[in-house]
């Protein structure tokens, strides 16, 4: 929503003008899955699909927000912090980290608004997360430390919220640069922006499937990578190889499944690697390659595609125009993604979503991503 209209609702409901306008982006994953939570690395970038607020400070310690995509709205007390569900938890969650690190908070109204897909693996949760802490930043004058936002809103997931993720959406939300991606060692949190090469498109496409019960699917690979390391004798699986990993395979009482969860993440963080060097030498065939090979990985040896990711990405690596493609996210549903020929993008997308419609009976939605920066201040009065 433009900011005039964002800005008219805010009126509209608070009977007041709002001071002040934030953002936050979601992401999507160009490669490196399943690598965040085992120390390793990966290579988001944020897209230009994100979260608004407008917002106008109070001088009490009270929280009001309304969405204008549920159409709800929630309040609560800085000071007494209850768990009720829904949407406003993750404003609880960013509240509760912040009291935490000693930050002295004032309390807002704000409308909220956003285009980012729920539960299609773009982080609509990390953006209403890092757009929440941009905001409670305006409201409460803090400095805006981006690393150490990105932190506190992945602890407010894991400790508030109850989702056990890694720390790559929050990183991507919050540190992100214009027409780069990010790459992030989940490990030390250092990173570099990396430039995406010209004539490429990065095209996100939405399966429409939803991840349903994924949570605890997820929970269960984090465990399962976690087993693996405990036999490899490794603290987390970026601290061994291959070689090692097959040292191990035959009756040494890791499970088939942990061993094929541990080859997935170890042969990622290699292709994770390869690509920063692939869009430094803008090889983007060999790009295309190694997201090729990320699907199949994360297909076979991870498990967490479903029908509908295999089908769209089939689709998209069947067109002339596509260099690579996959899935990304945590899987089990929602998007993949393809690096396509800027020239030809269109005629790509209509081609995909006409094959992709007949071999699954699904409608698919397709997005043309520019990669942008992190949360940001828009405006203030
Ligand atoms: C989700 C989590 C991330 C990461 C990905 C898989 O998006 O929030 O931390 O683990 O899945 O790469």
């Amino acid at each position: 929503m433009d900011l005039k209209n964002l800005s008219l609702s805010f009126e509209s409901h608070f009977n007041a003008e709002a001071q002040a306008f934030v953002r936050a982006p979601g992401r999507v994953n160009l490669i490196g899955e399943h690598t965040d939570y085992n120390g390793g690395f990966v290579l988001p970038m944020a897209i230009d699909r994100e979260i608004r607020i407008a917002l106008r400070p109070r001088d009490d310690g009270i929280v009001r927000l309304f969405s204008l995509d549920f159409e709800a709205e929630s309040a609560f007390e800085i000071a007494s912090l209850t768990r009720t569900g829904g949407w406003a938890e993750y404003a609880k969650g960013i509240t509760a980290q912040l009291l935490q690190a000693g930050v002295a908070l004032k309390g807002f109204d704000a409308t909220l608004s956003g285009d980012i897909p729920v539960g299609a693996g773009l982080s609509s949760s990390a953006a209403l997360e890092l757009a929440l802490a941009r905001a409670f930043c305006v409201a409460s004058s803090f400095n805006w430390d981006a690393l150490q936002m990105a932190k506190l809103a992945q602890q407010a997931e894991n400790e508030w919220v109850g989702v056990q993720c890694g720390i790559m959406d929050q990183m991507a939300s919050a540190v992100c640069q214009a027409n780069r991606a990010l790459f992030l060692d989940c490990r030390s949190l250092e990173f570099q922006h990396i430039l995406l090469p010209k004539g490429i498109s990065v095209v996100v496409m939405d399966t429409t499937t939803r991840r349903g019960l994924a949570d605890s699917a997820y929970n269960e690979r984090r465990s399962e990578c976690e087993e693996a390391a405990r036999w490899l004798g490794v603290s987390s699986l970026r601290d061994t190889n291959v070689k090692n990993l097959n040292k191990w395979k035959a009756g040494c009482g890791l499970s088939e499944s942990a061993f094929k969860r541990a080859r997935h993440v170890i042969t990622e963080n290699q292709r994770a690697l390869s690509a920063v060097k692939a869009l430094k030498t803008e090889n983007v065939n060999y790009l295309g390659e190694l997201f090729n090979a990320s699907h199949a990985s994360l297909r076979d040896d991870f498990e967490v595609s479903n029908d509908a990711l295999n089908h769209i990405v089939e689709c998209a690596q069947a067109h002339s125009a596509c260099y690579g493609a996959r899935m990304t996210g945590a899987g089990f549903g929602g998007c993949a993604v393809a690096l396509v020929e800027e020239e030809k993008v269109e005629a790509f997308a209509q081609s995909v979503s006409e094959a992709y419609c007949q071999k699954s009976g699904l409608a698919a939605a397709l997005y043309v991503c520019r990669a942008s920066a992190g949360a940001s201040l828009l405006h203030q009065e």
